[in-house]
């Protein structure tokens, strides 16, 4: 096993009806800016149980906030929290509020140009607290202190990590995800599953626990995936599934292990050019992914073949092939297509993707950093 530090300082407040402990976490007297995204937290009725719960507090609020936040929006709501002293922040909504609220936590204080914490990674040295109530299971940010923005203006989705935005608490109630549209359930599974997979599927370290962890979150997104969006009001299988999603990336699993992150890399390039949904470039990218690097990858991904996908038969070459495959389909059932060629994208898209690595200085990735533009293209134009 690896070296590591591990702390992580979020509370969790796990359950059915826990929005309205809300009052007991904000600090007393805080001047409280709540921010949400679009209106699916207005639609649900989810806003307005958080309001009832802040009853007492100074509370102002900020919509708008776009999936994959955008820094010209998440501007706008430093403004106002400059304008109206604001001393605490509450994320309402998936990861794109949350990520953006922890954007505009650093930026508040920050003295320069706030889009440097992410294109210069500047050094932060002060956050305004915040917590987050999550309607959609995916991205861990709940659980995080990492966060990704997009400048709109120039296509950079480029991300930080900064252990002063972790959020300072997380309601995580599964009955405000049951609104969630079967695209979204579908994406967050995938997402989470890649997220598993990034710290999971690199080289053996020793690492036992992780390793297990890892595999029974997995399995569990196998199991409850395609039931969260078959049945979409039942309580187990959404809890299972939040609580995965935390899991998969509040930093347990990845302590003491190699890290991967290419695939998520190759993935915000397609999403600041093409548009897609994060989850849906995983989809893409990933099987393409570790097909090219099945030698780098190959006693875990035996491992991964063995023990997720139950594969014991045949030639190592063909079990991984088959857990590649196993996955692809996988991802397929969700309804989250896994080639190019089913948003519309062909070959003349790649050039341009190797440029913004390029430019992004994204050439040496992956648990190895060998992984460059070479290998790029070769997963793009796998994944045709
Ligand atoms: O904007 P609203 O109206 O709220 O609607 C959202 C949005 O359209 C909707 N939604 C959310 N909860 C709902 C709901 N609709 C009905 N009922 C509910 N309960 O779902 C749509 C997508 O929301 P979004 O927050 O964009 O999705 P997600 O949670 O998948 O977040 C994606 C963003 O997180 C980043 C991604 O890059 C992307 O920008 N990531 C953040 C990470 C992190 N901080 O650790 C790691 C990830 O790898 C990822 O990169
Ligand atoms: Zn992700």
């Amino acid at each position: 096993m690896l070296n590591f530090t591990f702390q992580n300082p979020t509370r969790i407040l796990f359950g059915q009806g826990r929005i309205a402990d809300l009052k007991d976490e904000v600090p007393t007297g805080a001047r409280v800016l709540i921010t949400y995204g679009g209106g699916s937290v207005v639609a649900t009725g989810t806003l307005d149980e958080v309001r009832a719960a802040l009853t007492g507090f100074t509370v102002h609020e900020f919509g708008g906030i776009e999936p994959n936040p955008t820094y010209e929006t998440l501007m706008q709501a430093v403004e106002l929290a400059r304008a109206e002293k604001i001393d605490f922040l509450l994320a309402v909504g998936g990861g794109s509020v949350i990520d953006g609220t922890k954007f505009i936590a650093a930026a508040i204080p920050f003295a320069g140009e706030p889009w440097d914490i992410l294109a210069r990674q500047a050094p932060i040295t002060s956050a305004v607290p915040f917590g987050t109530v999550l309607t959609l299971p995916a991205t861990g940010s709940e659980m995080n202190c990492g966060a990704v923005v997009t400048r709109r203006a120039t296509h950079d989705k480029l991300v930080f990590m900064n252990p002063l935005v972790f959020p300072r608490f997380s309601v995580l109630d599964p009955t405000k995800t049951y609104t969630l549209p079967p695209r979204q359930v579908a994406n967050g599974v995938v997402d989470a599953f890649v997220h598993i997979t990034e710290q999971y599927l690199t080289y053996p370290a020793d690492a036992k626990v992780q390793d297990r962890f890892a595999e029974g979150l997995l399995l569990t997104l196998i199991e409850d995936g395609p039931d969260a969006i078959n049945e979409p009001i039942d309580y187990a299988v959404r809890a299972n599934l939040m609580w995965t999603a935390t899991l998969a990336l509040n930093g347990l699993i990845g302590a003491g292990v190699p890290q991967d992150w290419a695939t998520h890399m190759l993935g915000h390039e397609l999403t600041a050019l093409h548009g897609l949904d994060h989850a849906q470039t995983l989809a893409i990218v990933l099987p393409a992914m570790l097909d090219v690097r099945r030698v780098e990858k190959h006693a875990k991904l035996l491992q991964y073949a063995r023990r997720v996908w139950g594969l014991h038969d045949g030639t190592e070459d063909a079990r991984i092939d088959l857990a590649i495959a196993e996955t692809r389909t996988f991802f397929e059932s969700l309804g989250v297509p896994t080639r190019l060629a089913a948003y519309g994208i062909g070959a003349e898209a790649i050039p341009p993707l190797l440029a913004q690595l390029d430019r992004h200085g994204l050439t040496a990735l992956g648990e190895h950093q060998s992984f460059g533009l070479a290998g790029a293209r070769q997963v793009f134009e796998l994944a045709l």
